[in-house]
């Protein structure tokens, strides 16, 4: 297959990016741009008409994805075809939004009834803690459920319960511990009562070092406040695809929720990882969400390339990184629910695409995954938004609103709403140096002032943002929206030829973690490496002496 930056539609994008007119103008021209460049799924409207695209940046962008073969691989990753080269694993979180009577084969064996199986079995559990049925060791029900885990194990889980607030159970607090900084545990637990409490310990491998160090130092906690080692199942339960390990550290295998390496990480909400929003939300709320991420796949899968949200979200990410040099971007949510969905869809395409190599080990000759941030609106617009609307850098923006709030009061929604689509307004047409003038008309300042202050107040103008919008955020839209980043970000690294799927960068870091824990914890002063690491691990001996 033809490289990337080889295709006949790079060079023409390359030409054609530069010459397109400012998006002032382009609205001016047709007045039904909105109509062209805006579309619905799955509760979900996608506004794209504020990107820097007209018809023919648009079609050349679709035939960079046909010639890449993307449908090919959408395809793919669907059928469970070990697109995941370097661990030799499917890709199919998909899997665990399936329908009961599909067939989704991994290595020969239908995995649908197994994903079931364990449907079912986080069905029974959430129903016997939240009737009470589940006992803590003196026979009261659980008030407090204390989630550790890291990486996907806490991002998903937490995001989603933060995002999906309205629809707890109200008898349930949730708390989530992730850091291996004492000071997280320590601070949660200062919360909870080991008669009451329920920790589930949340980790696909069972061998990250900090969950690992969090749910030894949970244990300890427990048995030092009252409970006893037998007291263990009615207080731990564990997540994860080895369950033999997690059998060995000692936790009840009925306990056990398994998912599978045909899981990633940072795809893993809708697994058993899941259970801490089943628990606070319910099941049937947990299968919406399921439901509404199915949707968005069906969407993928069956929509025509020119009417696919994933794929017009994925492409204009391409476009800006790898024609306009773009270097992050960032996701404004203007609900306050929604605050940590960029920290959410940080790691979801960081870790994803945040690579160098093409699947095939070759050095890419083209810039990837860009830095994803992002906070709630409208507290940014009183921070970093100065630096979208002035600065220098080029920051495409996607707005996420829902039309209805939770909490309907006076004229608050109706003033985020508008800030957030006059914030997509201003990026776009910008101020021109003659209307800052113009604005200054009445002033008192001389002629110099005033120019001098007009051309502080120009903005360029023309950057881009996608606008999305949703009648109101429930379990269903939230699973389409995430979903649909899901994909977005499977856009890109399939375009791309990276392996979205491993992680090798974050291994490096750990292997070296634990070799200067070894020096820290040694008798020796620390000589072998560099001289920085070995001063700082001097400093750090001494001071514990
Ligand atoms: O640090 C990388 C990572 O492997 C993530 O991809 C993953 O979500 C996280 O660590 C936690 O891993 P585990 O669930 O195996 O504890």
């Amino acid at each position: 297959m033809t490289k990337l930056t080889q295709q006949a539609a790079w060079a023409q994008l390359e030409a054609q990016t530069k010459q397109l007119p400012h998006m002032r103008a382009l609205f001016n021209a047709d007045p039904k741009r909105f109509d062209k460049m805006a579309l619905s799924a799955c509760g979900l409207l996608l506004d794209y008409s504020k990107n820097r695209a007209d018809e023919q940046t648009l079609n050349l962008l679709f035939d960079l994805a046909k010639t890449a073969g993307l449908s090919e691989k959408i395809r793919a990753m669907f059928n469970g075809e070990i697109i995941n080269n370097t661990e030799k694993r499917a890709v199919l979180h998909t899997a665990l939004r399936a329908n009961a009577d599909e067939v989704i084969l991994v290595d020969g064996v239908n995995i649908v009834p197994e994903v079931k199986q364990t449907q079912a079995k986080m069905a029974k559990f959430v129903q016997a803690v939240t009737s009470g049925k589940w006992k803590g060791y003196t026979g009261k029900a659980i008030t407090d459920i204390v989630s550790i885990g890291i990486g996907g194990s806490f991002l998903g889980p937490k995001i989603v319960t933060q995002a999906l607030r309205p629809y707890w159970n109200p008898a349930l607090k949730c708390h989530f511990v992730a850091n291996v900084d004492a000071t997280s545990l320590c601070e949660k637990l200062r919360l909870v009562d080991p008669e009451t409490t329920l920790f589930v310990m949340s980790s696909k491998s069972f061998g990250t070092q900090e969950t690992l160090t969090n749910t030894l130092s949970a244990k300890a906690w427990f048995l030092e406040n009252g409970g006893a080692q037998a007291d263990i199942a009615k207080h731990f339960v564990a997540v994860t695809s080895n369950v033999a390990k997690a059998t060995e550290f000692g936790m009840d295998a009925d306990n056990i929720f398994p998912m599978w390496d045909w899981v990633g990480g940072r795809y893993s909400l809708w697994s058993a990882i899941g259970l801490p929003i089943a628990l606070l939300i319910g099941m049937d709320n947990f299968n919406e969400l399921l439901a509404g991420a199915k949707a968005m796949d069906k969407h993928f899968v069956e929509a025509p390339l020119e009417s696919n949200m994933p794929v017009i979200m994925g492409l204009f990410s391409l476009l800006y990184g790898n024609f306009y040099q773009a270097q992050s971007h960032v996701v404004l949510t203007y609900d306050h629910y929604l605050r940590g969905l960029p920290a959410y869809f940080q790691q979801l395409d960081m870790e994803s695409n945040g690579k160098s190599v093409t699947l095939n080990g070759d050095k890419v000759d083209h810039s990837t995954g860009p830095v994803i941030w992002g906070g709630e609106g409208t507290n940014g617009q009183h921070a970093y938004h100065q630096l979208l609307h002035q600065g220098t850098a080029l920051i495409p923006a996607d707005f996420i609103l829902p039309l209805q709030s939770h909490n309907p009061l006076g004229e608050h929604h109706v003033q985020l709403a508008s800030n957030c689509i006059g914030q997509t307004q201003a990026l776009m047409q910008g101020r021109t140096f003659d209307e800052a003038l113009a604005e200054l008309e009445g002033s008192s300042l001389s002629q110099d002032e005033k120019a001098l202050i007009a051309k502080h107040k120009v903005m360029e103008g023309n950057k881009p943002s996608n606008t999305l919008l949703m009648n109101k955020l429930t379990p269903e839209t939230l699973g389409a929206l995430i979903a649909l980043y899901e994909h977005r970000t499977f856009v890109q690294g399939a375009l791309w030829d990276i392996n979205s799927f491993d992680q090798w960068g974050v291994e490096l870091g750990k292997t070296l973690g634990n070799d200067v824990l070894a020096r820290l914890q040694s008798q020796q002063e620390a000589t072998a490496l560099d001289a920085s690491s070995n001063a700082l691990i001097n400093l750090y001996r001494r001071s514990t002496i």
